[in-house]
C-alpha cells in the first residue's frame, strides 16, 4: 500500500484543527510511514462560516454519503459530535470496512462497546484518542501500556471549559458569563454549553476512562454528576482567601470491588498539584498497584484535539499498511457493581 485516503465528516473546530495539523505535518507523517496521505473529501452542512484554513472547492462536500459510498476512502474522521447522526455514520463506515477515528465522547461513552463489536466483526477499526483529555494521549496509554496494570483509581480535570471558567474567575476576577463566552470564542465549549457546565461532558469522559481502566462497560447514567452552575463567585473568593481552589473533578475508583464514579466540584488546598492546572489544561492521575502517573496537557481546542486525531490516523495507517487491524486489546468483561452515591 502506497497511499491512504481520508474523508472528514464535520468541519467545525475539531475537523478544521485536524486538517490543519495533517497538512502542516504531512511531510513528517509521510516520511515516517512511507505512505502518501491525502484528505480527499471534507463534508459539512455549512460552508459559509469562517474557519482557520481554506479548503479548495474540489474537496468540499455536503453529504456524508459522498464519503461512505467512496470505496477509495480508507479512513473516516467523524467530527460532528453528539449521538445522531454520528452513530449511524460511524456504524455504517465500520460496516463498510473503513477505519473510523472520532473524538466524540458522548458516542463512545454510550455506544463504544457496540461500535467496537461492529469493528471487530467487519475487520475494521475504531479509534477515539481525542474523546478524553483533548491533546493528552491517555486512551492510548490505557489500551496499550497500562493494559496489564491493576488500576485502582483514575481521576482528574477532564473538562477544559469549566476549568477555564473557574481559573478565569479565581485568578482574574472575570465573571462567569464572560469566561464562558471566552471559552466559546476559543472553541473549547460544546455547542450546548450545558454539556460542559452541568458536568455531562466530564461524566462521558470518566465513563470512558473507567471502562478502559477497569475493563468493564460503565453506564454513563451511573456516574454521579454535579456541575459548576450552583457555585457562586463568593464561593470561589472565600475558597481563595482560605487557601483553597475549586476544581471540577471526575473520579473513578475501585473500592472493595465496587466502583465509585463521580463528577463534582472539589475544594483543593492551593499546594495540591491539581490546584495549579489552570485554563484549558486537563490533568489525569492514574494510580495502579505498581505505579502512579500524571498526564497534563491541553484538554480542548481544535489543534490539540486535532493532534490526537492525527495520532490515531497514524496508528490506523500503520495497521492498514501492515494488515494488522484490530490489534488493540480491549476487554470489557469485568463486572463491578457501581456504588450508589448520595446527593
Ligand atoms: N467541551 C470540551 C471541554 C471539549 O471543554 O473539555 C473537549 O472535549
Amino acid at each position: 500500500r502506497t497511499r491512504v485516503n481520508i474523508g472528514i465528516i464535520g468541519f467545525g473546530t475539531v475537523g478544521s484543527g485536524t486538517v490543519k495539523v495533517l497538512w502542516e505535518q504531512k511531510f513528517e507523517i509521510e516520511r515516517a510511514l512511507g505512505v502518501t496521505v491525502e484528505v480527499v473529501k471534507i463534508v459539512d452542512k455549512d460552508w459559509i462560516r469562517s474557519r482557520s484554513i481554506v479548503i479548495p472547492p474540489s474537496l468540499r462536500g455536503e453529504d456524508p454519503a459522498e464519503i461512505l459510498n467512496d470505496d477509495s476512502i480508507d479512513i473516516v474522521v467523524e467530527a460532528i459530535g453528539g449521538l445522531e447522526p454520528a452513530f449511524s455514520i460511524v456504524k455504517e463506515a465500520l460496516e463498510r470496512g473503513k477505519t473510523v477515528v472520532t473524538p466524540n465522547k458522548e458516542l463512545i461513552a454510550k455506544k463504544g462497546k457496540e461500535l467496537l463489536q461492529v469493528a471487530l466483526q467487519s475487520g475494521s477499526e475504531l479509534f477515539f484518542e481525542g474523546s478524553v483529555g483533548g491533546g493528552i494521549p491517555i486512551i492510548h496509554a490505557l489500551k496499550e501500556q497500562l493494559l496489564g496494570d491493576d488500576i485502582e483509581e483514575i481521576f482528574g480535570i477532564v473538562n477544559g471549559t469549566t476549568n477555564f471558567i473557574l481559573s478565569e474567575m479565581s485568578l482574574k476576577g472575570v465573571s462567569y458569563q464572560e469566561a464562558l463566552r471566552e471559552a466559546q470564542r476559543l472553541g473549547y465549549a460544546e455547542p450546548v454549553p450545558t454539556m460542559d457546565v452541568e458536568g455531562f461532558d466530564a461524566a462521558y469522559k470518566i465513563a470512558i476512562l473507567a471502562s478502559l481502566s477497569f475493563r468493564t462497560q460503565v453506564d454513563v447514567d451511573q456516574v454521579y454528576r454535579e456541575g459548576i452552575t450552583a457555585l457562586l463567585p463568593q464561593d470561589i473568593d472565600f475558597a481563595r482567601e482560605l487557601g483553597y481552589v475549586i476544581k471540577l473533578l471526575a473520579i473513578a475508583k475501585k473500592d472493595k470491588n465496587q466502583l465509585e464514579l463521580r463528577v463534582h466540584p472539589v475544594l483543593l488546598p492551593s499546594w495540591h498539584s491539581l490546584a495549579s492546572v489552570n485554563g484549558v489544561e486537563n490533568a489525569i492521575f492514574v494510580k495502579s498497584r505498581t505505579r502512579n502517573l500524571t498526564f497534563i496537557g491541553p484538554g480542548a481546542g481544535g489543534e490539540a484535539t486535532g493532534s490526537a486525531i492525527v495520532g490515531d490516523i497514524i496508528e490506523a495507517i500503520r495497521n492498514l499498511k501492515y494488515s494488522c487491524r484490530g490489534r488493540a486489546g480491549y476487554n470489557f468483561t469485568a463486572n463491578f457493581p457501581v456504588k450508589p452515591m448520595k446527593e
